[in-house]
């Protein structure tokens, strides 16, 4: 082979292997979600309680940010992991932890009552109020927040449940942002939420 045939032979080969790369991210890309459409697509009405038996609605979300994230009680480790993170950003916050508030929403009302969650919360911050429901209200919530949860039963009986772990950022107008990174150092995600206040 010449060296200009060894060049044409290496370009071919590398522009059908481009070819297949670009065939397969397509193919691999995931179809847009139809309502995914910038940012209003998540988030809506709600009416639920908090851990006072004290109905929250969404207009709770106006005023000032918010952290939502949706969870339960007895979930093992990635409830209680958020929780923290989030009551290390508002310990960071010092006296402007006022200025924002977090919602901790069950997916599992059935056991998540408002007396089960106020023992829960109390381990927190208490910027982070707990919220419940009927299961009704709750997967009205859920499905406005694109949140996934499914009960998985135990071998004692007993279950728990798989759940989307987003920490939702909505904005002071109530207005969804983006997701919220909780896995940074306090500070650092404290002064994000400060450009909200
Ligand atoms: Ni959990």
């Amino acid at each position: 082979m010449s060296s200009r045939a060894k060049i044409i032979a290496l370009f071919s080969a590398f522009a059908a292997g481009a070819l297949i790369l670009v065939t397969a991210v397509t193919v691999l890309m995931p179809a847009p979600a139809p309502r995914v459409t910038g940012t209003a697509a998540v988030g809506g009405p709600f009416s639920l309680v908090d851990q006072d038996g004290r109905t929250v609605t969404e207009a709770a979300l106006k005023g000032k940010p918010s952290l939502v994230f949706f969870g339960f009680t007895h979930c093992p480790d990635v409830c209680p992991t958020a929780l923290f993170e989030m009551s290390e950003i508002f310990s960071a916050l010092g006296p402007d932890a006022e200025k924002a508030q977090a919602f901790f929403v069950t997916v599992d009302p059935e056991r998540d009552t408002p007396e089960t969650l106020k023992s829960y919360v109390s381990s927190f911050s208490p910027r982070i109020f707990g919220l419940t429901g009927t299961p009704e209200q709750v997967d009205r919530m859920k499905k406005e927040y694109r949140v996934y949860s499914r009960k998985v039963p135990l071998q004692d009986g007993d279950y728990t449940m798989d759940h989307t772990a987003v920490v939702y950022l909505m904005d002071k107008s109530g207005t969804f942002v983006a997701p919220f990174n909780s896995k940074r150092p306090p500070a650092e995600a404290a002064a994000e939420l400060k450009r909200y206040f």
